[in-house]
């Protein structure tokens, strides 16, 4: 009875042993299987989230890369330049299109007019010698290369308001008529003198001045032949009154930059001719982001 009795009370206590034992490694080791679980999920968030911030980061970068790709203008004639990142339809633009048919609001006017540091018409106001101070550079780097050729020149008229451009053109159709002063002057809002980025140029001593005997002096020769160098397009050529709207200024020139000058120089186009390839390669830079 005795040795059964503590048979018993020996077997109690391992039995137990053993369901605490399997309790305990159950315990752990579903408690192991919750941690590692847990360090798996932050895992896979972790690798989600990387991977999210590198299809984020790539996506900004191809976008970026987009914005920056350079983009082409081949003139027919000329050689292919780069077109510049601006929109071309604005009224600041250094390539804006102002014309009978692409007027620009007649309430604008650039921010940065100054007087430049060549010579200009001292009998006329401040603001009518000043131009963009964009192309102030530009004009002592023509000036002194003109003056090096033995041409000293003067800036007529730079920059013009609508409201200055009005007492122009009323004034000659007082004279001539509408029609006639349609063909030599622009009416407010359609002279590229409001942009301040325009000249009519003469010599010094003012021979010929606003007159296409101006052609014929040695300083027009020398600016037809030369000025695209220092990025000014003759703006009204002869023969293409039909395109540009307006009789042959031999004088006025317009400052697109040496590139498209060089351009126009060289395939005999107009900006207005060019304002195809121009629209072509603004509406490139606005889906590439760029603008
Ligand atoms: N003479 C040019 C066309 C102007 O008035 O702007
Ligand atoms: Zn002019």
């Amino acid at each position: 009875m005795q040795t059964a009795k503590s048979h018993q009370n020996g077997l109690f206590p391992k039995i137990t042993t053993i369901f605490v034992a399997f309790l305990v490694i159950g315990v752990v080791s579903y408690a192991g299987y919750l941690y590692i679980s847990d360090q798996d999920s932050n895992y896979n968030d972790q690798i989600a989230t990387i991977s999210r911030q590198i299809a984020v980061k790539s996506a900004e970068s191809a976008r970026e890369a987009k914005r920056k790709e350079p983009v082409y203008i081949t003139l027919p004639g000329a050689k292919t330049i780069r077109a510049i990142v601006e929109d071309y339809s604005t009224d600041n633009s250094t390539w804006a299109l102002v014309s009978k048919t692409h007027a620009i609001s007649v309430d604008y006017a650039p921010s940065d007019l100054k007087i430049p540091d060549v010579a200009t018409r001292t009998d006329k106001s401040d603001a009518e010698r000043s131009v963009r101070s964009i192309i102030e550079k530009p004009l002592i780097n023509l000036f002194s290369a003109a003056s090096n050729a033995g041409y000293q020149l003067m800036i007529g008229s730079g920059y013009r308001s609508a409201v200055l451009q009005k007492v122009y053109f009323d004034s000659l159709a007082a004279s001539v008529g509408d029609p006639a002063a349609n063909q030599a002057i622009a009416r407010p809002g359609q002279s590229e003198h409001q942009t301040g980025l325009a000249v009519d140029l003469s010599t010094i001593a003012r021979n010929c001045y606003l007159d296409n005997c101006f052609a014929q002096t040695g300083d027009g020769m020398w600016l037809v032949n030369n000025a695209y160098k220092y990025g000014f397009t003759l703006r009204y050529p002869s023969g293409k009154e039909l395109i540009t709207g307006y009789q042959y200024e031999s004088w006025h020139f317009r400052y697109v930059g040496v590139d498209l000058a060089t351009a126009l120089h060289d395939s005999g186009l107009t900006l207005d001719d060019a304002w195809t390839y121009l629209v072509k390669a603004d509406a490139t830079l606005r889906q590439n982001g760029a603008i």
